[in-house]
């Protein structure tokens, strides 16, 4: 893992797993989650989500995002932590709520605190908000922006910052991994306005939800990267995955292995990218097929345990 800090997988709780009724795939699937050789790092796909910890106004449940926390510990794999700010699988109260600024910048505050709070000193890096950005790079009309504007990002920054003050601060994003493009432009921007408000970020994640058929090239992911890098101290691929248009054929599996490879080698050229997480490593867990009709057989390894071509291309390309 030359020069990176980690090579991580994402994962779930047990029953909340994208193809849950599958628990005979359990043991051998924890045995690799677990394993330190296969991953360094975790994060909680879920768990850790407004909606699953703050489901009623300051009913805070952190079962889900304790599992993968205990589990990280347990197995001394850094503990990436995700999300505090989203518009998407966010608690239906704080949608439904017809929300002043004022009481919407409590509950942000108070939401935060709460959960950066009980989880500080254990995360390695925070995702504090998350996908503020539309695709042309302007900001996503979520509740958040349509009470506070831009506000709501200088705030969710402010807060986990005086919470938990060891904790990377990360803004995180889809989209934003191609040099050139508004959204990436966005981003900037993005963290050029904190950092001119006087808040700190440390971070951008490129999530790196990637095509087998079309994927940035090594150079491009690198300009991206040291974009980001003459804003911030570090840089991350937090939730790779490279889908494929079912079904699966060898040429496909080629290209997604180029496409995996392409981030290996971007990040350990980049001096300011910290590690690559990928989103699961188990294609039956994969929220992929969930999500984009048709397309699958994202991950690392295929049903049946036996492992994609693009598991022994990355680790050449390390
Ligand atoms: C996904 C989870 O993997 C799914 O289980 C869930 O149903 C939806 O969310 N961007 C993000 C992640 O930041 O939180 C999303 O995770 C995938 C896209």
């Amino acid at each position: 893992q030359a020069g990176l800090l980690y090579f991580g997988a994402a994962t779930d709780t047990p029953y909340q797993r994208e193809r849950a009724p599958y628990p005979e795939s359990y043991p051998q699937y924890d045995a690799i989650l677990r394993d330190p050789n296969e991953f360094g790092q975790t994060t909680p796909t879920n768990g850790q989500k407004w909606l699953f910890i703050e489901p009623e106004p300051r009913l805070f449940n952190f079962t889900e995002g304790d599992y993968v926390a205990d589990l990280a510990q347990e197995t001394g794999k850094l503990l990436r932590c995700h999300a505090l700010v989203w518009h998407s699988q966010l608690a239906p109260w704080v949608e439904s709520t017809n929300w002043t600024a004022e009481a919407l910048t409590s509950a942000i505050t108070r939401h935060i605190r709460a959960v950066a709070g009980y989880y500080r000193g254990r995360c390695y890096a925070w995702d504090v908000v998350n996908e503020a950005l539309d695709e042309d790079g302007t900001y996503r009309k979520s509740i958040f922006y349509n009470v506070l504007g831009e506000d709501y990002i200088k705030l969710a920054f402010r807060v986990a910052a005086e919470v938990d003050p060891a904790a990377k601060l990360y803004y995180n994003d889809y989209g934003i991994e191609r040099p050139n493009s508004n959204k990436t432009a966005g981003a900037k921007r993005l963290v050029k306005m904190l950092k001119d408000a006087g808040v700190r970020i440390d971070g951008v994640g490129m999530q790196a939800h990637l095509h087998a058929d079309n994927h940035p090239s090594a150079e491009d992911l690198i300009q991206t990267s040291k974009g980001y890098a003459e804003l911030v101290k570090e840089v991350a691929f937090t939730e790779l995955d490279v889908r494929i248009k079912m079904p699966v054929n060898d040429t496909k599996l080629e290209w997604q292995k180029e496409g995996y490879q392409k981030v290996v080698t971007a990040c350990v050229k980049v001096k300011a990218c910290v590690g690559i997480t990928i989103w699961d490593f188990y294609d039956p867990f994969s929220w992929v097929p969930h999500v984009f009709e048709g397309q699958g057989a994202s991950l690392l390894w295929f049903e049946d345990f036996s492992k994609h071509p693009a598991y022994d291309g990355m680790v050449q390309t390390f």
